[in-house]
């Protein structure tokens, strides 16, 4: 019996490669979620940027308890099954005006997950994503091909690590994924996606949970470390770690130091170049 995804759903994220949007809680709830980040962006403000964009849920506690949120789990065990990992988290700021966008691309490129189909990233809403704030744009069945050649662009604005893009991606039959504060998308590792940038007026706040294992998947370019978010993990092929209890507390700080250098060891394995995130 599935937990929160109808059959419907569920057939739609095999066929298409994701499935948006996944009502995940109220809009007032998003709200507080919002609030108590921006207070917490403005109490540590590096701990969100550059590089610190990747795995704040380490060390804060608003971004932790939506990473273990029970809805979003839900939706997930709906699609992996009742042992589940969690390998990382991004947050994708993008301010009013901002000229940062997302070519396409598939995210297990880069990520040394096998297998990358046992893995899914859930993105979800804290702001409007809409057509002007740069929501996010998939194109369904893409991940069927299998992985694509990447062009490593390392453009200014492109927010991507490497500026890596899929060329020659058929833009009419891509569909755009609006979300309202609250709902999120969930895509799997091989979809191809992009998104433009934010010409609305208010910040477009996402947070990807990036992503979800079950725990056959192995790292095969570097160490990732993984938290347990649902059953357990018999195997044990990637380092686990635990959740925080306090914001920014010295020890997972520095954890997270740890495991954010060695996350970008593993995506800028073999890279031209290197930037700051
Ligand atoms: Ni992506």
């Amino acid at each position: 019996m599935p937990k929160l995804l109808s059959a419907v759903q569920m057939d739609a994220y095999h066929r298409d490669g994701f499935l948006s949007p996944v009502t995940v809680m109220t809009e007032a709830e998003a709200a507080d979620y919002r609030a108590r980040l921006e207070a917490a962006e403005a109490a540590w403000p590096e701990a969100m940027q550059g590089a610190n964009r990747n795995n704040a849920h380490l060390n804060l506690r608003v971004l932790d308890e939506l990473t273990h949120h029970p809805k979003i789990l839900d939706a997930v065990e709906d699609l992996l099954g009742p042992d589940l990992l969690v390998c990382g988290t991004v947050l994708f700021i993008k301010e009013p005006g901002d000229p940062g966008f997302v070519s396409w691309h598939q995210d297990a490129k880069y990520m040394g997950l096998d297998p990358y189909t046992d893995a899914t990233t859930i993105w979800l809403a804290l702001s409007p994503a809409t057509l002007e704030s740069g929501c996010m744009r998939m194109s369904p069945g893409s991940h069927g091909a299998g992985m694509r050649d990447h062009d490593d662009t390392y453009q200014e604005t492109n927010i991507l690590t490497r500026g890596q893009s899929v060329h020659d991606v058929d833009e009419a039959a891509a569909v755009d994924t609006p979300l309202r504060p609250g709902q999120m998308s969930i895509h799997n590792l091989a979809v191809l996606h992009a998104s433009s940038p934010n010409r609305s007026s208010d910040r477009r706040i996402g947070f990807a949970v990036q992503s979800y294992l079950k725990p056959t998947v192995r790292q095969t370019r570097g160490e990732t470390f993984v938290q347990l978010a649902r059953g357990t993990d018999p195997n044990r092929y990637l380092h686990h770690i635990g959740r925080p209890r306090t914001d920014m507390a010295p020890e997972d700080v520095a954890m997270r130091e740890k495991v954010n250098d060695l996350w970008s060891d593993v995506l800028y394995h073999g890279a031209d170049k290197r930037r700051d995130f």
